[in-house]
């Protein structure tokens, strides 16, 4: 007998972009999503088309292209919210609304500021709104850990006669533990009226650790939708991670006797290319896509391993993707094998201008690089797709001398909206000498929140891809930089952010 199917919903490019400073472009998202769909999940919730109208276009831009999976907008339960829902998901071949309230006392009465009865109305209300655009209506009850059982399942009943098709139990504050949230899904599903009628859904953050934990005590308690974000990604201490679920599903067959449509090859590629976008890292310890995920470092386990693999591994680095890191292009490859291999990487660059720009880039990397990987390409177009952010400040020329017994120094020049602008400083290492050189031209009084630098193949000649996190009046953004000298990639990804700090970019919370 084939065992069922457990969905996978996917909210990295929602949920996931509720990080600080993981806000992406229309065209980064539209990337994503493209890998996303070769991944093989079922729903990308592609945004919440209400939040602005660079949400609405970028949800709207991934119904366009998205074929595979199912493309889905986020929106509170409000007419409002529903019809521009509705609107963004229109070109999709299968295209859902998700909607939510609240149904925990402390949000009804601390942030909607509604009764029960009143929420119960809107919530069916919602659901009839959503109908109208598609039949394919997901209801969630966000903060359901701590909502009362008894209101829970009479807003069920009600959502599931309205004609909702999924729904979903989210774990909003990571509060819950698996046993407790196990109980909780099998509770609902034996007291909710038509509960056989829909599909199930969980949805857990991870503020105690424990989100895909929860998340798969739901699904042995009777889920088959698991709604997760790659790499964790997500508010707070982030979602339940779609590698470690699916991973799971499929080490613990015997268990869970579950199948996903997850392309395992390609777990890896993807973390990669969310991490580069986003400028979240991943830690090197994390399950499945750490660096370090498949690596012995003991002996008795490097001996075990190599005699008999099953000794200290579980599942195949291979499976999911590691060493998939592919040999592309060289120093003599010609344009047309560069843009062929983009569109193999599902990478579009529009127009021929910047084609012919990441081309150009493309052989001075070669120049200094003699072999280069997808991961190089991905990193390398990454500048393409920044520019949609407005270029104030742009890299003209970098000095910077660090010696033994000096104090590092540096000389820029920065065009400042096409002026070039010239500053020397001093600082305890050349980055920070670079830094403050720049901020006496650019003078944002941005706090610098992170740096980190990460290299993206392996070899003293590899990329090092910079991320940097800079907040100022309560805006947070991440800039990015790549190039074979770390010091040029942390000017890059300084300047980066500076141009995103300076871009006005307003958008609305949901759940604020
Ligand atoms: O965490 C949450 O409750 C959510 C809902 C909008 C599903 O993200
Ligand atoms: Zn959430």
């Amino acid at each position: 007998m084939k065992n069922e199917q457990l969905i996978i919903f996917d909210t990295t490019l929602r949920d996931g972009e509720q990080s600080p400073g993981a806000a992406m472009t229309k065209e980064e998202k539209v990337r994503i999503a493209r890998q996303l769909e070769r991944l093989g999940v079922n729903v990308i919730e592609a945004g919440f088309a209400a939040a602005s109208p660079g949400d609405f276009d970028a949800i709207h831009a991934v119904a366009e292209v998205v074929k595979e999976s199912t493309v889905c907008s986020l929106a509170r339960a409000n007419e409002k919210d529903i019809r521009r829902a509705g609107e963004a998901i229109k070109p999709a071949k299968m295209g859902r609304i998700h909607t939510f309230i609240a149904t925990s006392p402390i949000h009804m009465v601390n942030k909607l500021r509604m009764t029960p009865d009143q929420v119960l109305e809107r919530a069916v209300d919602a659901v009839k709104w959503a109908l109208e655009y598609t039949d394919d209506v997901e209801f969630s009850a966000e903060d359901a850990v701590r909502s009362d059982m008894d209101f829970l399942i009479k807003v069920f009943d009600a959502v599931i006669e309205a004609g909702a098709k999924t729904i979903n139990v989210p774990d909003t504050v990571g509060y819950s533990i698996p046993a407790l949230w196990g109980e909780r899904m099998q509770q609902l599903i034996s007291q909710v009226k038509d509960a056989n009628k829909v599909i199930w859904s969980t949805h857990c953050h991870n503020d105690l650790g424990m989100a895909v934990a929860n998340s798969l005590a739901a699904v042995m308690a009777g889920a088959r939708q698991v709604e997760c974000t790659i790499n964790g990604l997500g508010e707070r201490a982030g979602n339940a991670s779609l590698e470690e679920i699916v991973m799971a599903v499929r080490t613990r067959k015997d268990v869970f006797k579950l199948e996903t449509s997850i392309d395992t090859n390609q777990i890896v590629p993807t973390s990669k290319l969310v991490s580069t976008i986003t400028g979240y890292p991943v830690q090197p310890n994390k399950a499945v896509v750490g660096a370090n995920a498949f690596a012995h470092e003991s002996g008795i386990h490097q001996d075990g391993v190599l005699k008999h693999r099953e000794t200290y591994e579980i599942m195949r680095a291979e499976d999911v993707g590691w060493g998939a890191n592919k040999l592309t292009l060289g120093k003599l490859s010609g344009r047309n094998a560069f843009r062929s291999r983009l569109t193999e990487l599902g990478i579009e660059l529009e127009g021929e201008e910047a084609i012919n720009s990441a081309f150009a880039r493309f052989k001075e990397l070669a120049d200094k690089k003699s072999e280069i990987f997808d991961e190089d390409l991905h990193a390398l177009v990454s500048d393409e797709f920044v520019s949609d952010t407005t270029e104030y400040f742009r890299l003209s020329y970098l000095q910077v001398c660090s010696q033994t017994g000096e104090v590092p120094h540096a000389v820029i020049t920065v065009l400042d909206r096409g002026v070039e602008k010239r500053a020397e400083a001093y600082g305890g290492g050349p980055v920070d000498a670079a830094f403050k050189a720049i901020e006496s031209i650019v003078k944002s009084e941005a706090e610098l929140l992170l740096y980190s630098v990460n290299n993206i193949t392996s070899g003293t000649d590899a990329q090092g891809e910079v991320t940097v996190r800079l907040a100022k009046g309560g805006r947070i953004v991440n800039g990015q930089g790549a190039d074979t000298d770390i010091v040029v990639a942390s000017v890059k990804a300084y300047l980066n952010g500076l141009n995103k700090l300076c871009s006005k970019s307003e958008r609305a919370h949901p759940q604020v």
